[in-house]
C-alpha cells in the first residue's frame, strides 16, 4: 500500500486524475471503475479539464460505476448514473454505451446484481478502481461487517449512511434506504485501487482502516490485503496516521 500526501483538496484531485490518466493513456481501453460522492468530484473536473485541453482521449474507455440508490430513476438528480453524466461522462468523448452504473430501477435485486457482476467479468475485469471512503469505513455501499466475500448485492443503508449523504436530499426523509453495490469481493478483484481521501472528518477512519486490524466492521481495512493499492489524501485525513 502507497500513501501520498497532497496539501489539500485540489493537490489530491490533481494527483488522483494523474493516475488515472495515465492508465488512459497506457491503455486506452482500459476499464476504469469509478465512484461518486463528494470526493471525487475534483478528479473528474480535472479530467475533463485535461480532455478539453487534448490531452486525454476516452473514445475507446470503458468504465462501470461502484454503485447506485436502489429506487432512483436516471433522470433523478440525485441517482449515481446523473451524477456521472453531470461530472464526467457529458464533458468528455466517452462512449455513452462504454459507461456502466447499477440500474437502480431494476426491482429484482438478484437479477440487477447478477447481470452487474456478469457484465464486469465479461469487461475482462477493472483496470483500476477508484474509491472513496465513508465516515464508518464503507466504500462503495459496503456497510460495517459486510462480508469480504460478497459480490455485487442489495444493501440496507445504515443510520450513519443516511445521515452522511441526506445533505444531497431535501432531508433524510428522502435518502433512499437501499443500495446496489459492487461487494468487497468484487473491488478486491480489481488490477488497481486508487482510494482518495479528504478532509479533518475522516483522519480516525483512515488511521483505523489502514493501520487498524483487518476487520469487516472496517470494511476499507480489507485494502490492506490488495497487492496494489494507492492511498492519495490530504493533510488533514492523513493527521492520524502513525509516522
Ligand atoms: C457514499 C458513496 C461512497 C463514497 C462515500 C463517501 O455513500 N456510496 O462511494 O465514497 O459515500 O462520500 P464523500 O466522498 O461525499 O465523503
Amino acid at each position: 500500500m502507497k500513501i501520498y500526501e497532497a496539501k489539500d483538496y485540489q493537490e489530491m484531485s490533481r494527483k488522483a486524475a494523474n493516475i488515472l490518466s495515465a492508465q488512459v493513456i497506457l491503455k486506452p481501453d482500459c476499464v476504469l471503475g469509478l465512484a461518486t460522492g463528494s470526493t471525487p468530484i475534483g478528479t473528474y473536473d480535472q479530467l475533463v479539464e485535461w480532455y478539453k485541453k487534448g490531452d486525454l482521449d476516452f473514445s475507446e474507455v470503458k468504465t462501470v460505476n461502484l454503485d447506485e440508490y436502489r429506487g432512483l430513476t436516471r433522470d433523478n438528480d440525485q441517482s449515481y448514473y446523473y451524477f456521472m453524466h453531470d461530472h464526467l461522462f457529458d464533458r468528455v468523448n466517452i462512449k455513452p454505451e462504454n459507461t456502466n452504473v447499477p440500474d437502480g430501477t431494476e426491482e429484482d435485486s438478484d437479477k440487477e446484481c447478477a447481470r452487474y457482476e456478469k457484465l464486469i467479468e465479461s469487461m475482462g475485469g477493472v483496470d483500476i478502481q477508484l474509491l472513496g471512503l465513508g465516515h464508518n469505513g464503507h466504500i462503495g455501499f459496503n456497510e460495517p461487517a459486510a462480508s469480504f466475500a460478497q459480490t455485487t448485492h442489495c444493501v440496507d443503508l445504515t443510520e450513519s449512511t443516511i445521515e452522511a449523504n441526506k445533505r444531497f436530499f431535501a432531508s433524510a426523509d428522502d435518502v433512499p434506504r437501499q443500495a446496489y453495490t459492487m461487494g468487497i469481493g468484487t473491488i478486491m478483484k480489481a488490477k488497481k485501487i486508487l482510494l482518495i481521501v479528504n478532509g479533518e472528518a475522516k483522519a480516525d477512519i483512515v488511521a483505523k482502516a489502514f493501520f487498524g486490524p483487518v476487520t469487516p466492521e472496517v470494511p476499507a481495512s480489507v485494502l490492506q490485503l490488495h497487492n496494489d493499492v494507492v492511498i492519495v489524501g490530504d493533510s488533514a485525513a492523513l493527521s492520524k496516521i502513525p509516522r
